[in-house]
């Protein structure tokens, strides 16, 4: 068998994360500036049927079989296996390298799964389609976060912006102008899984604030996909500004999220929101390329840990 090598890249929600779980509509676009990687190479002279696996940033190094039944990694291999029909574990080492960091809102654990089931079902000979792909890889996210939309395994899956609401066909949609992010970390961990039973919680106890505060979600997040289909950058700054202040609202935001927002704001980003599960991980600037530089400054200053940048080409833009 040969060495195989494949890839997932992470994500970013532009517009309406937690609604989507509750049935709303959400914006999300793939963000190919991190990736995940996953190499598997037969283990000549192995344990039969034993299955290595190596991930220093889930500080893992050790057989499959060892994992805990519900890890998310060992559910992903029985899930391709199982899917393949193949009822022996190829003998091999499983390395992923990853540098989308974890429980930051950047789908991590999506892209992990994704690229994990990329490289084994291709490995033993039968890439697997989009569409199964997919199925999988939600299965995975039901592990790691409970209840997931399946936004994250979505976009990952398809590197695609896509409308996304649960249960329904996946809309890609496209801009019409070319669009310019800065994304930075707050630096504070916080997993997805947590935040989304806040929520729940918090629904439980107030729920009529708490549905109106996501239909409001999901309305801007539609007008939101317009501005992002017309190329209509301040509309579509005004979403993030108006979808950050209702996850505020829910407590879903935290102080140095807020100080990176306000700092990018006052520097000149059109619009600027958290992304992703919230109460830390990263925020989301929609900036141009002249306050690009301003912003990033802004955002420095203002705690980033780290901060990337990403562009998305515009259908009708020739810039
Ligand atoms: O924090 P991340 O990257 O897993 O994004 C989670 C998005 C949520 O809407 C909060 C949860 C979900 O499953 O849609």
């Amino acid at each position: 068998m040969p060495v195989i090598s494949s890839s997932a890249c992470a994500k970013l929600i532009l517009l309406g994360e937690h609604a989507v779980v509750y049935g709303q509509p959400a914006l999300a676009i793939p963000f190919s500036g991190l990736k995940v990687r996953c190499v598997i190479e037969p283990w000549i002279n192995g344990p039969t049927g034993t299955l290595h696996i190596k991930a220093r940033e889930l500080q893992l190094n050790q057989p499959l079989q060892v994992l805990p039944e519900d890890n998310f990694l060992r559910k992903a291999v029985e899930l391709v296996l199982a899917e393949l029909g193949v009822s022996q574990t190829p003998t091999c080492k499983l390395t992923i390298y990853s540098d989308i960091p974890i429980s930051a809102g950047l789908g991590a654990s999506a892209a992990i799964a994704v690229a994990t089931m990329r490289a084994l079902s291709a490995f033993l000979g039968h890439p697997l389609e989009k569409e199964t792909l997919n199925r999988l890889a939600f299965e995975t996210e039901r592990l790691m976060h409970g209840n997931p939309s399946g936004i994250d395994n979505t976009v990952i899956v398809y590197e695609q912006p896509i409308l996304f609401r649960k249960g329904e066909l996946i809309e890609f949609v496209y801009p019409s102008k070319n669009l310019h992010f800065l994304i930075a970390d707050s630096g504070i961990k916080k997993a997805t899984a947590d935040t989304v039973a806040y929520l729940a919680q918090q629904r439980e106890g107030n729920p009529q604030f708490i549905e109106a505060a996501l239909a409001e979600i999901g309305r801007i997040a539609l007008f939101g996909r317009k501005a992002f289909e017309q190329g209509d950058l301040s509309a579509l700054g005004e979403a993030m500004n108006a979808n950050q202040a209702l996850l505020a609202q829910l407590d879903l935001s935290c102080e140095a999220l807020e100080k990176l927002i306000v700092a990018a704001r006052q520097a000149g980003a059109l619009g600027a929101k958290l992304t992703g599960g919230g109460k830390g991980g990263n925020m989301l600037a929609l900036i141009t390329p002249e306050t690009q530089e301003a912003v990033r400054k802004a955002l420095l200053s203002a705690g980033a840990v780290s901060i990337y940048q990403t562009n998305l080409k515009g259908v009708q833009d020739n810039d």
